[in-house]
């Protein structure tokens, strides 16, 4: 994954590569979610008669997946690659699995269902606008979205220093060294002129650099401070599929999650992109595990780089887990088959570790697999 991360800096101008792999303020939450999995290591039992052939498979929100392993909602995809969520997506099903599509994607979701096979989740802001949220969520319903994700770690956009650092505000801030910073990238220019998949597609229908402009101030503006739980309830009395909340860290909210009537919940920090300082993900996912008990089902990301880290957390009490940046750095090396790429290289770690561990199924993963080792703290 680290190679796929060094591949995708150089085919990106710097102002994108802040965008996908920065984090706020001083990244100390970025920082954390890496170093928790640390803190676990794993127990290794031999002679165990592992079965010769690897059964990865787990379901989740009642899809029967190849892999534990989702593909995390992204905005802006397109600036990544030009191929965007469409390759994302394909990616995710030539894998076996499914993508969770941005409501601030550069493709719409009915393009995405027309470029994809399968049906991929739909992601949503509990945004100001009720008649706008109310038309996203027929229109992800109309093209079959089986699951809605409603993001909840937004108040307000966390304080992204890295971006303003390159330039990357609306609008963009262009001086000469930052264009040519980009025209040294002749595929990734091309493709952002050709194809101009740099807006918020469901706000703005037009490419360029003005609507991009325009599609994200109109996000902004949509964002609301003063959320409450009524506005989840009134989200799932809109959507008959199934329902999780993204972006619990706290036992109580993923009660009050179940409580509106959410199937599950996704423990998250938005990869240490909003609130700097929350906890790691995955130092929050065992007590969130066990206030939600039986009652829904516990997804969990942030700082995903290896299988045996979807080991651990599959240990902590997830049923599966999320990637992010990831998938990004295989789309901005090479497109889909990066997508498909990185998500062969976290399959194959996941079964290889398993093999070595003497464990023999998803289902058999628990704390008891693990020994804690305290971190330091
Ligand atoms: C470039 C980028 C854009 C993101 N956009 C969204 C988004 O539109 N909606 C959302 O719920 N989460 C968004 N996230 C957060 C991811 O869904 C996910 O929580 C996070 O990337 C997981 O951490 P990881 O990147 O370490 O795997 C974004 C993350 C990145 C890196």
């Amino acid at each position: 994954m680290e190679d796929y991360r060094r591949l995708a800096r150089r085919a990106v101008p710097r102002m994108v590569w802040a965008y996908i792999d920065g984090g706020a303020e001083d990244m100390r939450t970025v920082a954390a979610n890496r170093t928790a999995f640390d803190r676990w290591q794993l127990r290794q039992r031999v002679l165990t008669g592992y079965p010769a052939r690897d059964d990865l498979s787990a379901t989740v929100a009642g899809q029967a997946l190849d892999v534990p392993i989702v593909l995390a909602p992204t905005g802006l995809t397109g600036m990544t690659h030009w191929s965007g969520e469409v390759a994302v997506a394909r990616g995710a099903e030539r894998a076996g699995t499914r993508m969770v599509l941005s409501s601030a994607s550069t493709y719409t979701v009915e393009e995405v269902a027309a470029g994809a096979t399968e049906h991929h989740w739909f992601q949503l802001y509990p945004w100001r606008d009720r008649e706008l949220m109310g038309s996203l969520m027929s229109r992800a319903a109309r093209v079959g979205a089986p699951t809605l994700v409603v993001t909840v770690d937004v108040p307000a956009h966390g304080g992204r220093e890295l971006e303003l650092r390159h330039g990357m505000a609306t609008p963009p801030v262009l001086t000469p060294a930052r264009v040519l910073d980009a025209a040294v990238r002749p595929r990734w220019w091309y493709g952002f002129f050709r194809y101009r998949r740099v807006t918020v597609r469901h706000l703005e229908d037009e490419g360029g650099v003005g609507a991009a402009v325009r599609s994200v101030r109109r996000q902004a503006g949509l964002i609301r401070v003063d959320l409450g739980w009524d506005d989840v309830a009134w989200m799932r009395e809109q959507w008959a599929g199934r329902m999780f909340v993204k972006g619990i860290l706290e036992p109580e909210d993923a009660v009050r999650a179940l409580d509106v009537g959410a199937d599950g919940v996704v423990v998250s920090n938005h990869g240490g992109r909003q609130l700097d300082g929350a906890p790691a993900s995955l130092d929050a996912l065992p007590a969130v595990a066990a206030a939600v008990g039986g009652r829904g089902e516990v997804l969990v990301d942030g700082g995903i780089r290896r299988g045996s880290d979807i080991v651990k957390a599959l240990c902590l009490g997830a049923h599966a887990v999320l990637i992010g940046r990831p998938f990004l750095y295989g789309l901005a090396a090479r497109g889909e088959e990066g997508v498909l790429d990185v998500l062969r290289i976290l399959r194959n770690e996941l079964a290889r570790t398993m093999t070595l561990m003497g464990v023999h199924k998803l289902r058999d993963l628990d704390a008891t697999w693990l020994i804690d080792t305290g971190g330091g703290r």
